[in-house]
């Protein structure tokens, strides 16, 4: 018999810090990070609110996340002393974690897409959200939302046509014996850890080393402009770093990147 998603045997596993977050599962839920941001003023710090479905998961770039059973759709609400502009360390950060736990629990390599896809054996098999709210006052995030979509198993039927070809599953067709409650509570603990860690450029370093567009050439889509260029690096902020085909040097915060083949 298969465990369930279970709040209780997930905080069973939690170490390190993670033991603070509260832990709630919606067997069907409209969105994840939505259901937090709605709340986020009445919520505590480290709030987490997990899913088997989502009826209007949300993507990047105002579009929307196939979130089909087979998946694991969490949300950690966090209220960190963080200036808003360094809010794109907290992408780059649960990017790493992510992919620690992943490989943790599957024993596989994954990358990283600039800014915050995760892939094994080139197909996409998490993406994060991170959504915040800014205090105006002193540029202080009030809140952060950070959304974690991942692809456990295959729905059954396979998944939905729109990204059939893009996207893979951490276990295939089917899951170890406990394996959602596992990779949960594996990123939560992950995300402790990095969070709460000074250590930034460690961590950057460990983003860097998966990346799997350093050297590549892309295309890279931001404010509706759309231009090719290699990918040089990803600088000490989380920015990427791109040398035009005319050999200008630009940096972004922002955007959508494709790598070309
Ligand atoms: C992307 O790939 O564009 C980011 C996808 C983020 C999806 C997660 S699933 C949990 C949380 N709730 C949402 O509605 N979105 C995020």
């Amino acid at each position: 018999m298969k465990a369930e998603l279970s709040a209780e045997k997930i905080k069973e596993m939690l170490v390190g810090g993670a033991e603070k977050y509260s832990i709630t599962i919606f067997d069907e839920i409209h969105s994840t990070n939505s259901y937090l941001k709605e709340k986020a003023e009445g919520l505590a710090d480290g709030t987490v609110i997990i899913a088997k479905r989502q009826t209007a998961g949300r993507g990047r770039l105002g579009r929307s996340f196939v979130s089909d059973r087979g998946g694991l759709y969490m949300s950690l609400l966090i209220k960190p002393n963080l200036e808003a502009e360094k809010s794109i360390f907290l992408t780059t950060a649960a990017a790493v974690a992510v992919a620690r736990a992943i490989e943790e629990v599957s024993g596989k390599d994954t990358g990283i897409k600039w800014v915050n896809d995760i892939f094994i054996d080139g197909k996409k098999v998490c993406g994060i959200l991170t959504e915040g709210a800014t205090n105006t006052e002193d540029g202080l995030l009030q809140y952060a939302v950070i959304g974690i979509g991942i692809n456990v198993t295959e729905p059954e039927g396979g998944f939905a046509k729109e990204i059939a070809d893009i996207a893979i599953s951490v276990f295939g067709k089917a899951s170890p014996e406990n394996a959602e409650n596992e990779l949960a509570a594996k990123i939560l603990n992950q995300l402790s850890i990095v969070l709460n860690s000074p250590q930034e450029s460690e961590i950057l370093d460990q983003y860097r080393q998966r990346s799997i567009v350093i050297g590549k050439k892309v295309d890279i889509i931001y404010e509706d402009a759309s231009l090719s260029a290699t990918v040089t690096g990803i600088d000490d902020s989380a920015a990427i770093i791109l040398k035009t085909e005319d050999g200008k040097i630009i940096r972004k915060t922002s955007g959508e990147i494709s790598v070309r083949i």
